[in-house]
């Protein structure tokens, strides 16, 4: 799979066990969520752009960098919130554009509800942050909408994707890497990712 990074850190490992277990409550879930979406969005910006720059210390001049390109993070409501605050914590600067998705139970299809998206681009690299990577039609949606807004660097930063998800992200935008803390074994008949966590955006909001 090329274009795919799956973290190898322990810490990652070790966290999203715990946010798989079903009794772990949606405080700590939300707490996981957050932390993971920091560990992720560290590995997704490795390779991010940066310009030199100096810094005046209190005893001299230092040449140090300063990031080069304006950042957007892009959560995919509702599950992709609670991955924001770990990544924003990282790159206070950067803007987050809310991009609200559902995917219908019946068709399985990502319906949009929500995009305050203005018209020209205001960002040059964006980070999709969702935590489930299913069938790939909210990830493959979103990379769209993102691409016609003009932004052309794109990186999709989740928690655990599909074989199924990951392939059709490299088949419609093989351009977009892909940030994952793992890859599960397949999808269900309802789509659900198995073993996978259930559903991310109830267990984080209490609403199963
Ligand atoms: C979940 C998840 C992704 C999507 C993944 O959201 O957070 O956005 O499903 O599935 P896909 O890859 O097959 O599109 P959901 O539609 O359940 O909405 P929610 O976050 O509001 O619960
Ligand atoms: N959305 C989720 O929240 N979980 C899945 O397993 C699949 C889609």
């Amino acid at each position: 799979m090329s274009n795919v990074h799956i973290s190898t850190h322990p810490l990652v490992a070790h966290k999203l066990s715990l946010l798989r277990n079903q009794n772990t409550e949606p405080k700590k879930f939300r707490e996981l969520v957050r932390e993971l979406g920091g560990l992720l969005g560290y590995e997704a910006t490795l390779n991010l752009a940066v310009r030199p720059v100096q810094t005046h210390t209190p005893l001299g001049v230092s040449n140090g960098f300063e990031l080069e390109e304006k950042i957007g993070l892009v959560p995919i409501l509702r599950a992709g919130l609670g991955m924001v605050e770990g990544v924003w914590d990282l790159m206070p600067s950067a803007e987050v554009w809310h991009i609200g998705i559902y995917r219908d139970e019946k068709t399985l299809k990502p319906v949009e509800y929500y995009n305050k998206l203005p018209v020209e681009p205001t960002v040059s690299v964006c980070l999709i942050l969702d935590p489930m990577l299913a069938t790939g039609g909210s990830a493959v949606a979103t990379i769209d909408i993102l691409k016609r807004w003009g932004v052309k660097k794109i990186k999709f930063v989740g928690l655990i994707g599909a074989p199924e998800g990951i392939e059709r992200i490299q088949r419609e935008h093989p351009d977009v890497p892909i940030y994952l803390a793992a890859v599960d074994e397949r999808l269900n008949d309802h789509a659900y990712i198995i073993p996978g966590l259930g559903d991310a955006g109830d267990r984080q909001f209490g609403t199963a």
